[in-house]
C-alpha cells in the first residue's frame, strides 16, 4: 500500500504522522523546540529548529517503518498560522520568526485599521489583529528597517519546510488568508494591500491549493533519507484548516469545537458571500474553493491548566474533574470567564482579565472546576452565536476535538450549551492527519476531500443535548454575556494601576 506523511509544525513541537492509503496510522513521531520570549508579549522561534525537528521526525519514522523508503509517495504539512518568516537573497533566516501568539503589534494594528480598515475588511474579510502577519511585517518595517531591507522572501512556518524539501517558495490559500495580504475572493495577492503597505510582490511565494504540488523532494534529501522513488511535496494548510479537514468539517451544517491551549469554534461555510464583518475570522479552507469561519478563545485549555496549577497542582486533570458531574449545570451560581490572557473572540481586548463571579461559602473545588469548563464552553458559544446571528444557521452536529473530547461530563456540557449533538473522533490525530489527507489527495489517491474523509475520518461517540439542561444553560449564558461589559472597565483600570 502507498504511504503518505503529514508533518504538523506546531508551536511547541513538530509531529509526523505516517498513514497508508487505507487511512491506517502506521507510525508517529515528534520532536520539540524552544519558544523564546525575549520581552513580555514577544514570542519567537528559530526556523532552523523547525527544519531540524522535521529531519529528526522523518528519521525516527524511517526507523519505525523502513518500508517508508519504498512506499512513501507524498508529504504535506499543517502549520501554526500567521507566524512571520523572513529570508534574505541567500535564503538565510534574517531574524527569528515572530509567532502568531506574539502581541507586540497593537500600534501597528491600530494604524492599519485607521488608514486602511474598510478596504482591508473588504479584501481580506478580516480585521487586523496582533496575531496576524501583516501587522508583524509593519512592525519589522518600522522597528528593524535594516532587516526589512534584506528581505527577499516572506513565508509562513510550514512553507519553510516545503522550501527545505523542494527549493520552491510556496504558500497555500488557507495560510495565505491569515497573512492579511490575500484577496480572499479572487485568491491572489492583493495589489492594493501590497501597495498601501509598501510590500514588493516579488518577496511573496507562489500560491497553491492546499493539496497542490509544490515540487519533488530535492535529490540530496531523497538520497539522505534513502527514498527509492521521487516523493512529491504538497503545499499543506493552516493548522485550523487541517484540523477541520481531519475532523470531517467539509460539509454544510458541521462545526468543530477544539480545545487546545487556545480554543476554536469553527464552521464550514458553504456560502462564499458570508460576511462576518470581522467579528469572526473568515479564511480559505484547505478544501478547494471553500471557506471556514472561526472564533478563537485565547485561553481555553490554558484556563484549565492555570486553574489546576494554581489550586490543585498535585492532581491530574482526570482526578481534578472526577466529580464535576455531581455539580448541577450552572455550578450552583458560580460563573467563570476565561479571559486570563485577554481575549480575541468576540471581544478583541488584550486588557480584559478573567473572573469568578458569585463565589459563596458552599462552593468547593468541584464547583470551581465545573465553572471553568462551563466558562470556556460559553466563550466558544459566543462564536457559535455570531454565526447564528449572521447566517441564521443552527448546527445539528458539532465535532469536539482536543481536551474537551476527553471528559464525558464536559462533552455533555458542550451538547447542552451548544444545543447540538456532539460527535467525537475514533482516533484523534489532530491537524497532522489533515496534512496527510492533503498529501493523499495531492498524490491522486483520492479524487477529492469528501472521498478521502470517508476513508480517514470516523466518528465514535454521539452525545445528545438534554432539553432541560439546554433551557437552563440558555438562561445562564445570558448572564455570562453580561460579565464582559460589566468587568471590562474594572479590568482596564486594574491594569493601569499595576
Ligand atoms: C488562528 C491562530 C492559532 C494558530 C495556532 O488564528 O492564531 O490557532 O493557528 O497555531
Amino acid at each position: 500500500m502507498k504511504q503518505i506523511l503529514g508533518l504538523d509544525l506546531g508551536t511547541s513541537a513538530l509531529k509526523g504522522l505516517l498513514f497508508d492509503e487505507g487511512g491506517n496510522l502506521l507510525a508517529s513521531a515528534d520532536s520539540a523546540y524552544p519558544l523564546d520570549t525575549p520581552q513580555a508579549g514577544y514570542s519567537e522561534q528559530n526556523p532552523n529548529h523547525w527544519q531540524k525537528a522535521a529531519e529528526i521526525v522523518m528519521t525516527k519514522l524511517l526507523d519505525l517503518r523502513p518500508d517508508m523508503k519504498d512506499a512513501l509517495v507524498g508529504i504535506s504539512f499543517s502549520g501554526q498560522m500567521h507566524s512571520l518568516v523572513l529570508l534574505d537573497d541567500a535564503n538565510q533566516v534574517i531574524r527569528p520568526a515572530i509567532l502568531w501568539n506574539d502581541v507586540r503589534t497593537t500600534k501597528e494594528c491600530q494604524e492599519i485599521m485607521a488608514t486602511f480598515g474598510d478596504q482591508l475588511l473588504a479584501i481580506t474579510k478580516n480585521v487586523a489583529l496582533e496575531g496576524f502577519t501583516l501587522p508583524k511585517i509593519r512592525w519589522v518595517q518600522k522597528n528593524e528597517p535594516a532587516n526589512w531591507e534584506k528581505v527577499a522572501h516572506v513565508m509562513l512556518p510550514k512553507d519553510y519546510l516545503a522550501f527545505w524539501l523542494t527549493g520552491q517558495y510556496s504558500m497555500d490559500y488557507s495560510d495565505a488568508a491569515g497573512t492579511l495580504l490575500l484577496d480572499v475572493e479572487e485568491k491572489v495577492w492583493s495589489a492594493a494591500i501590497l501597495k498601501q503597505f509598501d510590500i514588493d510582490e516579488a518577496v511573496l511565494p507562489t500560491l497553491h491549493e492546499s493539496a497542490g504540488l509544490v515540487g519533488k523532494i530535492v535529490p540530496e534529501l531523497q538520497l539522505k533519507f534513502g527514498f527509492t522513488q521521487e516523493v512529491a511535496i504538497f503545499a499543506g494548510g493552516a493548522d485550523n484548516a487541517c484540523a477541520a479537514l481531519g475532523a470531517g468539517i467539509i460539509k454544510e451544517g458541521l462545526a468543530m469545537a477544539s480545545i487546545g491551549t487556545s480554543g476554536v469554534f469553527l464552521s464550514y461555510e458553504a456560502d462564499e458571500t458570508v460576511d462576518y464583518q470581522g467579528k469572526l475570522h473568515l479564511f480559505n479552507h484547505s478544501v478547494k474553493d471553500k471557506l471556514y469561519g472561526m472564533g478563537v478563545t485565547l485561553a481555553a485549555g490554558n484556563s484549565l491548566s492555570w486553574f489546576r496549577d494554581t489550586f490543585a497542582p498535585e492532581e491530574d486533570f482526570a482526578t481534578l474533574l472526577a466529580d464535576v458531574g455531581t455539580v448541577a449545570a450552572g455550578s450552583d451560581g458560580l460563573l467563570f470567564t476565561p479571559y486570563i490572557v485577554g481575549e480575541r473572540t468576540p471581544y478583541s481586548d488584550a486588557k480584559i482579565r478573567g473572573s469568578f463571579i458569585g463565589i459563596d461559602t458552599h462552593h468547593r473545588l468541584r464547583h470551581f472546576g465545573r465553572a471553568v469548563l462551563e466558562g470556556i464552553t460559553f466563550s466558544l458559544k459566543d462564536s457559535q452565536q455570531i454565526m447564528a446571528d449572521t447566517t441564521g444557521r443552527h448546527f445539528k452536529q458539532i465535532v469536539s476535538v482536543g481536551g474537551g473530547a476527553k471528559n464525558p461530563d464536559w462533552l455533555q456540557m458542550q451538547a447542552d450549551i451548544f444545543d447540538a449533538e456532539i460527535l467525537t473522533l475514533t482516533t484523534e490525530q489532530g491537524p497532522g492527519m489533515g496534512a496527510a489527507m492533503l498529501a493523499a489527495i495531492g498524490a491522486g489517491l483520492f479524487p477529492d476531500a469528501e472521498s478521502c474523509a470517508e476513508v480517514f475520518v470516523h466518528y465514535d461517540k454521539h452525545i445528545m443535548p438534554d432539553p432541560q439542561q439546554v433551557a437552563k444553560y440558555a438562561k445562564i449564558y445570558e448572564i455570562y454575556q453580561d460579565v464582559y461589559p460589566q468587568t471590562a472597565p474594572i479590568c482596564h483600570r486594574l491594569l493601569t494601576e499595576e
